[in-house]
């Protein structure tokens, strides 16, 4: 249906498909009307132990949120170069990895141009390619969720302007492998390689940043550090391209930003220690999802398991979830259809995740 607004809009953009985000926990309680404590939330892949406490403090005392911070991002750059083991020409930092696949497709996408996409995957990439009026090109991963590496060659076209890659993947938590990359940037186009669960992994192709101008890496303080409500990411690529990012980008990043970023770089070591407790409770939630009837995780790198369900419809043991107070994300498309993607969080949310899907499969 149109409406009278319609005719201010650009035409791609009326009608478009939108992203599907998470809901906060308060919504989610007052819409089943418990308590928000009674909440497992274990929907967006994030980090159960929260923030450093460096950051709540560093937060706390800072004196100068009523002047911009530093466009050119310079302390920001400096101790992310000291992290990554790049320089600080090599980074930009934004709003979220979400802002910097934005700003990338901007910078690199005129109307019509095409993006390849390996899915099922995260889904800004599509949709940031719908936004900014290019084609999107989904090519589909192999049976193991594996990027089919001819496929994608073979759907490269001289309007193919980005190539996106992500390590682990989201929601299927395998990694690409390396030759698969390889393989891609020789093709010339722009690989962005989205290494967002980077922490959990430890795999890392920033190390290839040095060899391939066409390799960019996206990172993000969401997960492994806790930040995801302050909107912290960074991409890691070849100087040239990254003065081009900084170039088109809004200047300023918030203050808050960038004093919580500092602080968990500071207090690094204490977030890895609980990244090792992640990584430990993803294996021990594996083993216990494996010994349920209708249930078989996939291994993962990342702090989430994807689960085939068998026996019942994913999309019904999603709801009955839902009803006792527990949010997984369970997608209503394409293959995924027969799975549901639960985050790593403590260890009393993934005992509460067992019990009731022992419940809910009986
Ligand atoms: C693969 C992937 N990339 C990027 C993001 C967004 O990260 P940020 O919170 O830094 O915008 C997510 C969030 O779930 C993700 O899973």
């Amino acid at each position: 249906m149109t409406t009278p607004t319609d005719r201010l809009v650009r035409p791609h953009l009326q009608g478009l498909q939108v992203y599907e985000p998470i809901e906060p926990p308060e919504v989610l309680a007052q819409r089943l009307g418990i308590p928000v404590e009674r909440i497992v939330k274990l929907n967006g892949n994030e980090n159960p132990y929260g923030p450093s406490p460096r950051v709540q403090a560093a937060l706390r005392d800072y004196q100068s949120y009523h002047i911009y911070p530093d466009p050119f991002q310079r302390a920001i750059r400096d101790a992310l170069a000291s992290y990554t083991g790049l320089d600080a020409s090599n980074i930009v930092a934004g709003s979220g990895c979400d802002e910097l696949i934005d700003l990338l497709l901007r910078l690199t996408l005129a109307p019509g141009d095409e993006v390849i996409d390996c899915v099922p995957t995260f889904g800004m990439y599509a949709f940031g390619t719908r936004v900014c009026g290019g084609r999107y090109v989904p090519v589909p991963r192999d049976q193991a969720f594996q990027v089919d590496v001819k496929a994608v060659k073979a759907a490269i076209t001289p309007r193919t302007k980005v190539i996106f890659v992500c390590s682990p993947n989201n929601p299927t938590g395998n990694l690409p492998p390396e030759a698969a990359v390889e393989e891609l940037l020789k093709s010339g186009v722009l690989v962005v390689v989205d290494e967002t669960y980077y922490e959990f992994s430890r795999h890392t192709f920033v190390p290839w940043i040095a060899r391939h101008d066409n390799l960019v890496v996206l990172r993000s303080f969401s997960k492994w550090a806790g930040l995801a409500s302050l909107r912290v990411g960074y991409g890691l690529m070849a100087p040239a391209l990254a003065a081009y990012l900084m170039a088109i980008k809004p200047p300023y990043l918030s203050s808050a930003a960038q004093v919580a970023l500092l602080a968990s770089l500071e207090d690094k070591d204490t977030l890895l220690q609980r990244v090792d407790a992640i990584v430990r409770e993803r294996e021990r939630l594996f083993a216990r999802l494996r010994q349920l009837p209708g249930m078989a995780p996939v291994p993962s790198a990342g702090n989430f398991l994807l689960c085939r369900v068998m026996g019942k419809p994913a999309a019904q043991v999603n709801q009955e979830l839902v009803q006792r107070g527990i949010f997984i994300r369970y997608f209503d498309s394409g293959r995924l259809k027969e799975y549901l993607r639960i985050t790593v969080g403590r260890p009393d949310q993934s005992d509460a995740v067992v019990s009731a899907l022992q419940e809910i499969l009986r």
